[in-house]
């Protein structure tokens, strides 16, 4: 995975776990986080274009936006149904330089 100063604010990447893979990326204030690679609308994998908008993560496809608890906070650019299940699941992670 790496060390903390790896990751930069605004940076998206993806890293070998176990058998698959993550996404790992930091929010433009700095927070750290883990998540599934796979976007819960169609599965588009967020490691391969996701960008960070402030806080947070944006899916390359239909640019639908997560916070780093996982929920969608926003939708893409044309109207559609967000099922309240939307949910990017990540998980803390353990942020310190020693
Ligand atoms: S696949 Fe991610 S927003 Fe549609």
């Amino acid at each position: 995975m790496g060390f903390a100063g790896d990751f930069k604010p605004g940076t998206v990447t993806t890293s070998a776990f176990m058998d698959g893979e993550i996404v790992i990326y930091r929010t433009r204030r700095g927070t750290l986080r883990v998540t599934r690679p796979y976007c819960p609308h169609l599965g588009a994998h967020l490691g391969a274009g996701g960008r960070i908008e402030g806080e947070l993560l944006v899916c390359p496809f239909h640019h639908f936006a997560y916070a780093p608890d996982g929920t969608c906070q926003r939708t893409g650019a044309f109207p559609v149904t967000v099922d309240t299940g939307c949910y990017a699941a990540g998980a803390s992670v353990v942020d310190r330089c020693s």
